[in-house]
């Protein structure tokens, strides 16, 4: 690591960094409710939110604490402007249908807008530009075509050839009108709102089967039960399948941010680079001082290098383009992609059509929360919906997308094979201090992490979820599966699902 770049010791999302998030007792009762949600992220809260104005009894239900998940990590832009989507989408689902996936995410803009203004929540919200920026020609290309795209859909958008940074690009696709807020402040407003109207939520409570009775019953691990008349899981990877095969429709991107002070003036705006390696910008102003968002470096969970060498690459990226103070923050996220970039929302299967679920976001939560809450809501109590039918996961599209479905399993397959005999080991006696490696122990394959107490935490590497072998994530300390995202801390126990269940702990003995 060069000696100029100083980076956070511990990960820590900047929106954690100025608020108090309130505290939530687990369930400990039975209950009946005609919702129960599981996944208290910004789909589960505003879900929530909107089911209780529609007049339901709703029980909101989180593995860990509210907010906390990729919800806590994201960017927090709010726009319609999801990278390349509506020259694919015109293709894939045709005009009409790619024109109410921009308008249900511009309708979501201006929800979210209208109910800041309403209430008055002080959450840092901006109307800003957001620009996708080509540096190379082919992107170029790939921007002309968008381009085209919003003229046939009547999206308002202009095609420049200059962005205010020092980058040499080839040309970049404005969309006026899109926003930015502190996301963690929002919800905080619509937690007390869900509290107001009587909702109930439950934190460290968490879900590890639906029973498909009559009704359905959601069953914690400590054995309570919530009977209701829906389930919606917002779990981020649905933790129950129902036969919907999401394991296979699915996978996991990992992408890095840098919170850092910029040494000039930023110009206002949200970019994003539509060429490799991917680029983000946005500013943020905390605490009255501001900062600049630099995100990018994704890449398939499990699968990239030594996980520190992202946030170099960000922090050198950043440094010849804006320049740094310092860099306070560092945080890494991961989303959901789905086989054709669009979200699911919907019934979970054909199966059962009392259980919903609402993944496969790709990066763009903040908006398709609300499209997920409205069509959610709106499936509960059977009234039409333009946009139920874009987004049902229950949709075949033969298009492009299969291509890379085949290649994504065929990475998950690997994983099973690769991750069991590819990788090299390391001894317990040549770990430093805080170092995580792949050790031998009674001649099997298992995972250690050395504290900086000098205390090794040995755990079985193979996933609790469907036994892929976990990857060690250096910047963030944890265990992370390449197959389904499931992210684990180096004592084994579960930061982020489908897995329900820790990595199993190893005794130290007997290690060789
Ligand atoms: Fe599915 Fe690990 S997340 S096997």
């Amino acid at each position: 690591m060069s000696r100029a770049m100083q980076f956070p010791h511990f990960p820590e999302p900047i929106w954690q960094s100025n608020i108090q998030t309130p505290q939530f007792d687990a369930l400990r009762e039975h209950k009946t409710v005609d919702i129960a949600i599981i996944g208290a992220g910004i789909t589960g809260i505003t879900t929530a939110y909107f089911l209780l104005k529609a007049g339901f009894t709703v029980a909101l239900i989180d593995a860990g604490k509210v907010m906390s998940g990729t919800t806590g990590h994201t960017t927090a832009k709010l726009t319609a402007q999801h990278d390349l989507i509506y020259d694919e989408l015109i293709h894939h689902i045709g005009k009409d249908q790619a024109k109410l996936y921009y308008e249900a995410n511009q309708e979501a803009i201006e929800y979210i807008a209208q109910l800041i203004t309403e209430h008055g929540v002080d959450c840092g919200f901006s109307r800003e530009r957001a620009t996708l920026y080509a540096t190379d020609p082919s992107s170029h290309q790939k921007l002309k075509k968008e381009f085209e795209a919003y003229e046939k859909l009547g999206i308002p958008g202009k095609l420049s050839n200059e962005i205010p940074f020092n980058i040499n690009i080839e040309s970049a696709l404005v969309m006026d009108n899109q926003a930015q807020f502190h996301p963690l402040q929002y919800l905080l407003f619509l937690v007390n709102e869900i509290k107001n109207a009587g909702g109930s939520i439950y934190e460290n409570t968490t879900a590890i089967d639906i029973q498909t009775d009559a009704k359905p019953v959601v069953v914690t691990r400590e054995g309570w039960k919530i009977t209701c008349d829906n389930v919606i899981t917002s779990t981020h990877f649905p933790f129950f399948d129902g036969k919907g095969f999401y394991f296979t429709r699915m996978h996991a991107e990992k992408s890095y941010v840098l919170a850092i002070k910029p040494s000039k003036e930023y110009p206002g705006g949200m970019y994003l680079s539509t060429d490799q390696p991917k680029r983000s910008l946005r500013s943020a102003t905390i605490n009255g001082e501001q900062y600049v968002l630099v995100g990018g470096e994704s890449h398939k969970t499990g699968q990239g290098i030594n996980t520190m060498k992202h946030y170099e690459a960000l922090y050198q990226w950043a440094e010849s383009t804006i320049g740094i103070k310092n860099a306070a923050f560092r945080w890494s996220t991961q989303d959901l992609v789905t086989i054709d970039n669009i979200p699911y929302i919907g019934p979970i299967s054909s199966n059962h059509d009392n259980i919903f679920v609402a993944t496969g976001y790709r990066k763009w939560g903040m908006t398709t929360s609300v499209v997920a809450a409205s069509i959610l809501r709106d499936l509960i109590t059977k009234t039409d919906n333009p946009y139920c039918k874009i987004f049902t996961p229950s949709r075949f599209i033969a298009d492009p997308g299969v291509k890379d479905f085949i290649v994504q399993n065929a990475d998950v397959a690997g994983h099973f094979i690769a991750g069991k005999v590819g990788l090299k080991e390391k001894r317990i006696e040549e770990m430093s201090s805080d170092e995580g490696a792949v050790v031998k122990v009674k001649g099997k394959r298992t995972g250690a992490y050395k504290d900086e107490n000098g205390y090794i935490h040995l755990v079985d590497t193979t996933c609790t979820h469907l036994g892929c072998e976990c990857e060690w994530n250096s910047g963030d300390r944890t265990w992370d599966c390449p197959c389904h995202g499931s992210r684990f801390s180096y004592d084994g126990s579960v930061i982020e699902g489908p897995a329900n269940r820790p990595l199993k702990k190893v005794s130290p003995e007997n290690n060789s």
